[in-house]
């Protein structure tokens, strides 16, 4: 079959990566991909937020499936618009992606079904939630309630940060719409997870831990990103914790939402807290982990193909999943600047050299083909991916194989994975 796959980041070059190596797979389209993806798959330039497009695109050159990797789409119905033309889709429906849309749905679902989550309220006055802050606990978590590119969530440890935190979500509405309401959250101390999961509603597929790096720079220093690396296994995510993570957390969550009749469908990413004494929900995801992805899919060894169409055809329990037991590690080479500003254009090389190293694969992210060059384009350019027969030593292959690349301004982390070896845990 001919599938296609949304999106354009390194989650999306490592998704068609994986696809790509399905024997059930002819052709992979890649909506718009970049030129990393380019080299596996035909690229065609609809954005990932057309959904008609999209669905023009698929109807019309008979998709057997899509998959989606952005929330963008997912929120704006894509899952809903494939099924009703009677395509297959792997992506919740637009309902269930409020887990990820909305905050406020996904804390007060999680309060229902008593599943473990930071305290917390939600106001859609201003008034209401400065006095609030006045009189709580520092510090305090403030969110935008919809969806903020992943920068509408503030740990605040002032009043006055706080203040200016609801006045900048509420009343200047940096983020839009997203910032009507808000949700005042506990702060949590602890090691954060990601822990994803394949669910077609019914069964649930945990798939192998990972922990991102959010932070711009060493020691979890600076602002937030979208995510600087990433490594897999996550060794203090022993079995105990997984089976607490799935009977406290995962189960309770799909049973929830096809309680309230809004079934999920597709991959449930986690964001979890490891407090004491149990592990608490940060945040769900509706869609793979970027860069988690990266390293989850270079020790993934079964065919993902077959678990996403059994997911939509909701028999995921007659599939299984079999593991790598090396160790994956994921660093992302950003341009100088970013989160905030950065300049583009700039041209990298050494990409084939690094690309040549054993078990190493360069996803890329923000690049693009510039009169035969490879050029950045975007804040996360390159996820640089390698395996080792542990963290240890994937690190070090990932670190070598960086050295060969170079654009001017390359940032990057250099303690990815480190955590691996030192945790508290
Ligand atoms: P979210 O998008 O909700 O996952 O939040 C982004 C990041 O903010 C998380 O990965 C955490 O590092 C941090 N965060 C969110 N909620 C809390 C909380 N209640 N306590 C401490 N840190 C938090
Ligand atoms: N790496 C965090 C995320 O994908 O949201």
């Amino acid at each position: 079959m001919d599938v296609l796959v949304i999106g354009g980041g390194g989650r999306e070059h490592a998704l068609v990566w994986k696809i790509k190596q399905s024997p059930l797979v002819e052709k992979i389209y890649c909506a718009p991909g970049n030129a990393g993806i380019a080299t596996l798959a035909e690229c065609v330039d609809i954005s990932a937020e057309d959904t008609d497009g999209l669905l023009e695109f698929a109807s019309k050159n008979n998709i057997g499936l899509t998959v989606v990797g952005p929330e963008q789409p997912l929120l704006a119905g894509i899952a809903d618009k494939f099924i009703g033309r009677g395509l297959k889709i792997f992506g919740p429906t637009k309902l269930a992606a409020n887990l990820e849309g909305s905050k406020s749905f996904c804390k007060n679902l999680l309060k229902q079904y008593a599943v473990p989550t930071a305290n917390y309220r939600v106001f859609d006055s201003h008034v209401q939630a400065q006095e609030y802050v006045r009189n709580g606990k520092l510090p305090v978590v403030i969110k935008a309630d919809g969806l903020a590119s992943g920068k509408g969530v503030k740990i605040c440890k002032s009043r006055d940060e706080a203040e200016s935190a609801l006045k900048e979500i509420m009343e200047d509405k940096v983020f839009g719409a997203a910032g009507n309401s808000v949700v005042v959250e506990e702060f949590l101390e602890g090691d954060e997870l990601s822990v994803m999961a394949i669910t077609d509603g019914k069964t649930i597929m945990v798939l192998e831990g990972a922990q991102d790096h959010k932070r711009a720079f060493n020691e979890d220093k600076g602002p937030n990103t979208g995510g600087m690396g990433a490594y897999s296994p996550v060794p203090f995510l022993n079995d105990k914790l997984y089976a607490r993570i799935e009977k406290e957390i995962l189960v309770p969550v799909v049973h929830a939402m096809k309680k309230e009749r809004m079934p999920f469908k597709g991959l449930l990413y986690a964001g979890i807290m490891l407090c004491k004494p149990a592990p608490k929900v940060l945040e769900f995801n509706v869609r793979f982990g970027d860069p988690e992805t990266q390293p989850v899919m270079m020790r993934m060894k079964s065919d993902i193909v077959p678990i996403m169409l059994a997911t939509i055809n909701g028999t995921l329990e007659e599939q299984e999943i079999a593991w790598d037991e090396r160790g994956s590690v994921c660093v992302v080479m950003a341009s100088g600047g970013y989160p905030d500003k950065y300049d583009k254009g700039f041209e990298i090389t050494g990409l084939e050299e690094a690309g040549k190293m054993q078990d190493t694969v360069v996803f890329h992210a923000g690049t693009k083909t510039e009169n035969g060059k490879c050029v950045t384009s975007g804040g996360r350019v390159l996820g640089v991916t390698t395996l080792g027969k542990d963290i240890k030593s994937a690190r070090m292959s990932v670190y070598k194989a960086i050295g060969k690349i170079n654009f001017e301004k390359a940032h990057y982390r250099t303690d990815i994975g480190s955590k691996a070896m030192t945790s508290r845990l």
